[in-house]
């Protein structure tokens, strides 16, 4: 290409106002949230990193497929082009909509998993595993040795250690009934998995007889990835690399408010029509009629057309690029990262960043509170206070601590990046005098959504 600048694929035509805020009244909103982002006002956030999840912008052939929306019971018209969307693309059989990606490993747990199972999976993301550790099975993940290290350098880091799936399946014949790969592997750092990975544990899973599915919520990125760092890949279009990485499973979990461009929504594939049969039989319990399962007409539109714009090319350089750039930004200024960037987010080091601040005072959620009081930005601890409680009640550090940045889809700029990563300069240049936060309530479980924390030293976190 003969310049080196990419740009945002797409021009705006729609804009929704972002309110800029005083320190001051950012210091008010969140006392009034107990110290937690979670209990934050969307409103008072200028830019929104907290998750990638349903918060991209829909492109306007996304909105006139909404406007196509056939509310139709039984056989809408809308299920039909959503279906041809995901066969297209995935080549699986069986298509069975949902309303977002956890409740398809919901009934996909329901119908394939009993009490005393293993699961292994390069890393399960934590509803994929609540859903499986609900029925009793054990979620193992399997990454491979570099996955453990945040500084680690390595172009596959999502893959997923094959001679320990070997292993796994070797000593515990008639206990696994399920391999899983997570694409891309957003527990282990937004990192991306081969497709020599991905072949490689199909065929060990077909070997032992079990079937092989892929969480696809970032599939298209995870392709792009594979386009421009695997051997052989350069020249194959990231439709045609989805449509091999989809190939060599045997189906798929998805959230299509990832890669599937939409709001909401998602969906479970497979070829097995037994397996389908009773998965269409709790569908009808839990989610809705097998043609719409959970969702509107117009989101199954959204999500037909979304699926192809998350393939593009030129979108998927600019995607991998906009993440690439804050990535560069960031390193350059020594502030410690998971490296190398992730596709849809960046993870910043805390436990590194604020080596001052124990576990037991939470330096990661200490962090994302700097950086919502500083620059009204929120992102999201995944560290000590996510994974430190234990079922007994206990406390145990967790072996990470870090603070998630994820980038909405074709929402914000470059300038807004500029300005995120000024910020982080700023928070570099006050980090010795941070201090951290102690939990003053708690639920029982999954208590980062709602505890309430307190500052160690008021007025002291910056
Ligand atoms: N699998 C992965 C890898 C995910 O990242 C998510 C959601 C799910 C499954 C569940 O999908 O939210 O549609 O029910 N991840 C979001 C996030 C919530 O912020 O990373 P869902």
């Amino acid at each position: 290409m003969k310049f080196k600048t990419i740009i945002e694929p797409f021009r705006i035509k729609t804009v929704e106002p972002i309110r800029q805020t005083t320190e001051a009244q950012r210091a008010v909103a969140l006392a009034a949230a107990h110290y937690n982002i979670f209990l934050l006002r969307g409103e008072d956030v200028l830019i929104d990193l907290l998750t990638d999840s349903g918060t991209g912008a829909m492109s306007i052939y996304q909105w006139a497929g909404m406007m196509r929306g056939d509310e139709t019971y039984a056989g809408a018209r809308s299920f039909y082009a959503f279906d041809a969307a995901v066969r297209d693309i995935t080549g699986f059989t069986h298509v069975i909509p949902t309303h977002q990606g956890r409740a398809a490993e919901h009934i996909l747990s329901g119908a394939m998993l009993k009490s005393g199972d293993i699961v292994p999976n390069n890393r399960h993301f934590d509803t994929t595993r609540a859903n499986f550790e609900a029925r009793g099975a054990s979620a193992m993940d399997i990454p491979i040795a570099e996955g453990h290290h945040p500084q680690a350098l390595h172009p596959f880091k999502g893959n997923m250690d094959l001679a320990a799936l070997e292993r796994v399946l070797t000593e515990n014949p008639g206990r696994v009934p399920l391999v899983m790969i997570t694409v891309t592997n957003n527990s282990g750092g937004g990192q991306p998995v081969s497709m020599a990975n991905i072949r490689g544990a199909s065929a060990i899973a077909r070997q032992h007889g079990v079937p092989f599915f892929l969480d696809a919520c970032r599939f298209a990125e995870n392709a792009w990835f594979i386009h421009t760092r695997e051997a052989g890949y350069e020249d194959r279009t990231p439709i045609e690399i989805a449509r091999e990485m989809f190939s060599l499973a045997d189906g798929c979990t998805m959230s299509a408010k990832k890669d599937g461009m939409a709001n909401i929504g998602g969906f479970l594939a497979m070829n097995d029509d037994a397996l389908a049969q009773r998965c269409r039989n709790t569908l009808i319990l839990t989610e809705g009629f097998p043609t719409y399962g959970g969702l509107a007409g117009y989101d199954l539109e959204a999500i037909a057309v979304g699926l192809y714009e998350a393939l593009d090319p030129d979108y998927l350089r600019y995607r991998i690029r906009f993440v690439e750039y804050m990535a560069e930004k960031m390193t350059s200024a020594g502030i410690p990262m998971v490296r190398p960037a992730g596709g849809h987010a960046l993870y910043l080091d805390a436990k590194a960043w604020l080596p001052h601040i124990p576990p037991s005072e939470y330096p990661g959620w200490a962090l994302s509170l700097v950086l919502y009081l500083e620059g009204g930005i929120r992102a999201c601890e995944i560290g000590s206070v996510m994974f430190g409680q234990q079922p007994d009640g206990s406390e145990r550090p967790a072996d990470l601590e870090l603070v998630r940045l994820a980038f909405p889809r074709r929402v914000y700029t470059q300038s807004h990046m500029d300005y995120v990563c000024e910020v982080l300069l700023h928070v570099n240049s006050i980090a010795p005098r941070i201090r951290g936060v102690r939990i003053v309530e708690q639920p029982p479980a999954l208590r980062h959504f709602t505890a309430k924390f307190e500052p160690l030293v008021r007025g002291v976190f910056a």
